[in-house]
């Protein structure tokens, strides 16, 4: 028999497998100094928020100090808080206050690429071609008589080359933007300096960490580079492919993950890992390395009951497999929020796509379905909180925020607008403006001051503290879900039940507590138990159209 104790531990060890994860983007969420950018004390300030809302975790995308080329994603200094959003001191008594409320704090790890204002990379350029100091990134000599050309012909991933040449002639590889100088994570130098400050953020008692692009750090650069047609043709599910999921990396995550293991509880990690196959992803999830990885499945999907229910079936699936929990998310900082791809003119293709097109096309003019898309929003929410594993939700979600797209081009900061990614058309500013918490003053409370993106007049409609208190709001929606999902989370298990019609979907939990979500446009037959929750108001028995339910089964 266990004693009290090894069960406490062991059950906090878990805490992770069915966590309600919220992710903050702190220079947008809450301004504490009124100078127009979220801090780290606004997010200090806005705890009784968070501890209300019900979430067990929250996850800061980068505080680090950072010239914000790609929103922080460009990092100057791991182990240090931006002067411009706060200080160390802050960062302890913000982990401190989440604590007390009983939130789980995950930050994030950018390894793939440091800032080009990093010590490291301003020694490399210092320091000239042949020297040590360039070792720790990818630097090259160009093509052509005087090296003028890029080493090969490889786009980054926000438009633009992949190689930036520096003032001697050289050039170095950027996956993302020039200001993002991708690491050589052959170097041992490298790989000890992100112990270092995996090390640094848990001893200050961080609880887990979220890696970007973790699919991407190992590369392999011989001296013949394929070009990017070669590039295009390559396999991408062997592990093989020079630039991206290769076998190796998890080389990388195992002795990471023996640094989370120095902790008790042990350090948590989520990958994020756009790669190609289920199989593929498995290999971050396991216990041996990051120990869970995000599955974009749902987000990519449309609203409609076929692809829900066999993207859950997948999912879960896999996961008993590596012995992880599933990862469900809508929306995050990169992607048009999920009210608003739900409300857009069916296209065929995924609804991602159709936020990409929406957003190329300069905004939703009268095509957007507001109430519609935030109504299928609710109901997909309502949804995925009933599943077994990790919810990810993202800041403003929970008020049911669409995106902003009317942002002049002189005030957008992504620089995937700036330099024309293919993937996106209005980049990612839309879904990254700071939140209205009240319906009036000079950024809808946001802070004092201004917003550092612009927030459109409609935002007072969705100002937090109306919605506190307005029963069938979306905040209280999800208040009560998240207080529901606690009292009623058991194993992790779920069973679909039969609701004869290819438009319902039905399942339940341990326990008796029931999900029904009606898809189709018709209203139908609400099945027996006591009514929970719903993400529409229901009369008598009858669920209606885009609409979720759960009951006591
Ligand atoms: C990840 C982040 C994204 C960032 C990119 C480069 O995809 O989520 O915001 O731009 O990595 O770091
Ligand atoms: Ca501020």
């Amino acid at each position: 028999m266990p004693t009290a104790l090894q069960t406490a531990t062991a059950l906090d060890a878990d805490w992770w497998r069915q966590a309600a994860v919220y992710q903050i983007y702190p220079r947008s969420f809450a301004d504490a100094n009124g100078d127009g950018i979220g801090d780290l004390k606004g997010v200090t300030s806005r705890v009784p928020y968070l501890k209300a809302l019900g979430i067990d975790a929250v996850w800061l995308s980068p505080f680090y100090p950072s010239a914000l080329a790609d929103g922080g994603y460009d990092v100057d200094d791991y182990r240090d808080v931006d002067p411009k959003i706060g200080t160390l001191e802050d960062f302890d008594e913000m982990t401190a206050a989440l604590h007390q409320a009983g939130i789980k704090v995950i930050v994030d790890i950018v390894p793939n690429h440091s800032s080009d204002r990093h010590t490291w990379f301003l020694e490399a350029v210092a320091a000239g071609r042949g020297s040590a100091a360039r070792e720790r990134f990818h630097f090259r000599e160009g093509r052509g008589a005087q090296g003028e050309l890029p080493p090969t012909d490889w786009t980054a991933s926000f438009g633009g080359p992949r190689w930036t040449r520096v003032a001697d002639g050289q050039w170095y590889l950027n996956t993302f933007t020039p200001e993002q100088p991708d690491w050589n994570w052959d170097h041992p130098e490298v790989r000890e300096d992100f112990l270092r400050t995996l090390r640094f953020w848990s001893d200050r008692g961080v609880d887990g960490f979220r890696v970007d692009v973790a699919n991407l750090l190992v590369k392999d650069l011989p001296e013949q580079l394929p070009s990017k047609d070669e590039l295009a043709q390559l396999d991408r599910t062997s592990g093989t492919h020079p630039l991206m999921d290769r076998d190796e990396v998890h080389e990388i995550y195992r002795e990471w993950r023996k640094v989370f293991n120095e902790y008790d509880p042990p350090r948590f990690a989520v990958a994020e890992a756009w790669v190609e196959t289920a199989e593929r992803r498995a290999k971050y999830a396991s216990p041996e390395g990051l120990g869970q990885a995000f599955s974009f499945d749902l987000l990519v999907a449309d609203f409609e009951a076929g692809q829900f229910r066999s993207i859950i079936e997948q999912n879960l699936e896999q996961v008993r497999a590596t012995g992880s929990t599933s990862t469900w998310v809508f929306s995050n900082h990169d992607v048009t929020r999920h009210a608003t791809r739900y409300g857009l003119p069916p296209l065929a293709g995924r609804t991602v796509k159709q936020g990409v097109e929406w957003v190329k096309a300069g905004g939703p003019g009268a095509a957007l379905d507001r109430q519609g898309g935030l109504r299928r929003a609710r109901a997909a929410t309502l949804l995925m909180l009933a599943l077994p594993g990790s919810a990810y939700l993202y800041q403003g979600e929970e008020l049911g925020l669409h995106e902003v797209a009317q942002i002049p081009a002189e005030s957008r900061q992504d620089p995937s607008f700036f330099r024309g990614a293919e993937w996106d058309g209005l980049g990612r500013d839309g879904c990254r403006v700071p939140l209205p918490w009240t319906p009036q003053g000079s950024s809808f409370g946001f802070g004092a001051g201004g917003a550092h993106l612009p927030q459109p007049d409609w935002f007072a409609e969705y100002a937090a503290s109306t919605q506190e208190e307005a029963a069938g709001s979306t905040l209280n929606l999800y208040r009560q879900a998240l207080a529901l999902r606690h009292e009623l989370q058991g194993a992790e298990e779920l069973e679909w039940q039969d609701t004869g019609n290819d438009q319902v979907l039905a399942f339940t939990r341990p326990g008796g507590w029931l999900s029904v979500t009606n898809f189709g446009n018709a209203p139908v037959q609400l099945p027996d138990g006591e009514l929970l929750l719903a993400s529409q108001p229901v009369h008598g028995r009858t669920l209606p159209a885009h609409t979720t339910a759960w009951l006591r089964a």
